[in-house]
């Protein structure tokens, strides 16, 4: 292909992802500094939650090597062409969602560089039909590598919902991730403190597994609010096993409550 060829697809490319985004309200990626703290469950229930107070939601699973977002809603579709748009399968009618999960056989790893990740994350935005949104959610792979990279350079977003775990090695890693966001000139909204508690089901006890005092003590290092604490609850693990979002599937449970508690923070930080 010609240069100026070239040229003109990535601009024209680039004018789709502005055109695409200049429909959605708010941006919200989801990112932590260490893997398995819970993005995938935190970014899946607030999507669900979301769309269950009547808003368009969008959901893009940019974690392109370990894309889980699909099995946590138990989405096997497959997302198809109208148009020359990608139209994102839907879990609710006013919940999209795309995942590179839904273009690959079961099984099928991803071995791609930087380059290559970045034009999947632009196809993401620019070749999909998100439509007129409220919100979309970005579920990113853990730490501050390329796609996190990408995204935070090709959308202004309203905030970064941080989840971590209280471990002191968790901690270590979200001031990494909290340093990252402000260095990209993005904003953080809060965290969210998953696995922070667990009730015995013998005799309903709090029991704080990783200690206590972490919540705290990261609000003080960093004046970045906590958004809600999520029980350490087999019954979460579970249920998105299954593709069954705890906030439709566990009502009245403490785990629903965590998250909606976290929308509300959400909501009151960016407005709906
Ligand atoms: N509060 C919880 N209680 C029990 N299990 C949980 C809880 N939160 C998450 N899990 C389980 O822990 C595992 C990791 O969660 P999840 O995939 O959401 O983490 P992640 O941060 O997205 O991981 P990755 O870094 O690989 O993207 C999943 O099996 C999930 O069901
Ligand atoms: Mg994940």
């Amino acid at each position: 292909m010609e240069k100026k060829d070239r040229l003109s697809q990535i601009s024209e490319r680039q004018k789709r992802i502005e055109q695409n985004l200049s429909r959605i309200k708010h941006k919200i990626a989801v990112l932590s500094g260490k893997g398995g703290v819970g993005k995938t469950t935190v970014a899946v229930n607030i999507a669900v939650a979301l769309a269950e107070e009547g808003f368009e939601v969008g959901l893009a699973d940019l974690d392109i090597h370990g894309p889980n977002v699909a099995r946590m809603l138990g989405l096997r579709d497959e997302p198809f062409m109208k148009n020359g748009l990608i139209q994102p399968p839907k879990f609710l009618n006013n919940l999209k969602v795309l995942s590179m999960a839904m273009l690959l056989n079961d099984g099928q790893p991803v071995v791609w560089r930087g380059p290559l990740k970045h034009t999947i994350i632009q196809q993401f935005l620019g070749d999909a039909d998100w439509g007129d949104l409220d919100f979309l959610i970005f579920d990113l792979p853990p730490g501050t590598g390329d796609e996190a990279l990408s995204l935070f350079q090709i959308v202004k977003l309203d905030g970064t919902l941080i989840v971590t775990t209280p471990q002191r090695v968790a901690i270590d890693d979200v001031l990494r991730a909290i340093n990252f966001v402000h260095e990209m000139g993005q904003s953080v909204i809060g965290f969210a403190m998953n696995m922070s508690y667990l009730i015995c089901p013998n005799c309903k006890t709090r029991i704080n597994p990783f200690g206590e005092k972490t919540t705290g003590e990261l609000i003080d290092l960093t004046g970045v609010e906590c958004l809600g604490e999520i029980p350490m609850d087999p019954a979460i693990a579970s249920y998105s096993d299954a593709g069954k979002p705890v906030v439709s599937y566990m009502r009245g449970s403490e785990a629903e409550k965590s998250f909606r508690n976290i929308v509300a923070g959400i909501l009151s930080k960016i407005g709906g």
